[in-house]
């Protein structure tokens, strides 16, 4: 059986590729540690990789503020780097050993976000773009060591991602994905036989809603 290590799995899309992976036969191992705590994930992986060493790592954890770059505390900006790109980053190279002797399999869940420039999302888009490219530069040195990165962008879901911020999902049910759609996409990735290095997904239409304050 294959080990799969997530973070994120308490979340809306992490919650749904735990599902999606343990009924296709997987056994997904989550990382619990706060993603701050850089100390803490090192000890947490260092003790999974001697008794379930990875074939698969999906980094899924991650969070947004959406609000002019200078209404943004330097705690925020600090921390949304930690937990969306340095922890990441740090997971795949504790991690990279491991992969290559088992042909493994990186995933990264970034954001349409990587692929675009929108108002309000300086940092938020700083950390998924980063996120995006480490993972196609990545793929480019690991390929001949029978490792696999990709990047997954996905547009807006319904989750608990909106719920501290001021707008979420629009009420038409086409203007968002939902989570399992973006875990089918993790389990057609992971049991390909090629190398997906790219995928965003999208709803089929636009629309956000404004909530109160
Ligand atoms: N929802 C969307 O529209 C959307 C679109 C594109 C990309 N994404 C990305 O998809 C990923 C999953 O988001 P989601 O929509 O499932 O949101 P979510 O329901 O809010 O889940 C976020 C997950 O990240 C974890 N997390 C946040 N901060 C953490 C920290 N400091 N240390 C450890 N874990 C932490 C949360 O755990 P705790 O609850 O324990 O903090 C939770 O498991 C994120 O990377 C997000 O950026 C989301």
């Amino acid at each position: 059986m294959k080990n799969v290590y997530l973070t994120g799995s308490t979340g809306g899309i992490g919650r749904a590729i735990r599902q999606r992976l343990e009924s296709a036969g997987f056994h997904v191992v989550p990382i619990t540690s706060r993603l701050e705590d850089v100390d803490s994930l090192l000890r947490e992986v260092q003790d999974l990789l001697k008794f379930s060493p990875v074939d698969i790592l999906v980094n899924c954890a991650g969070f947004g503020l959406f609000r002019p770059h200078e209404e943004i505390s330097p705690e925020i900006i600090g921390r949304m780097v930690a937990v969306n790109l340095t922890a990441p980053m740090l997971l795949c190279q504790m991690c990279l050993r491991t992969l290559k002797e088992r042909n493994g399999r990186i995933i990264n869940i970034t954001s349409l976000e990587a692929t675009r420039h929108s108002r309000f999302s300086a940092v938020y888009t700083a950390t998924k773009s980063g996120l995006r490219h480490f993972s196609l530069s990545l793929f480019e040195e690991v390929r001949k060591s029978g490792v696999g990165v990709t990047s997954i962008n996905p547009g807006m879901t319904r989750t608990g991602f909106f719920d501290d911020l001021d707008f979420g999902p629009s009420d038409d049910e086409t203007c968002s994905l939902v989570p399992d759609e973006v875990a089918e996409e993790v389990l057609r990735i992971v049991e390909s036989s090629g190398v997906v290095t790219d995928v965003t997904i999208q709803p089929q239409r636009v629309g956000v809603k404004r909530k109160p304050y």
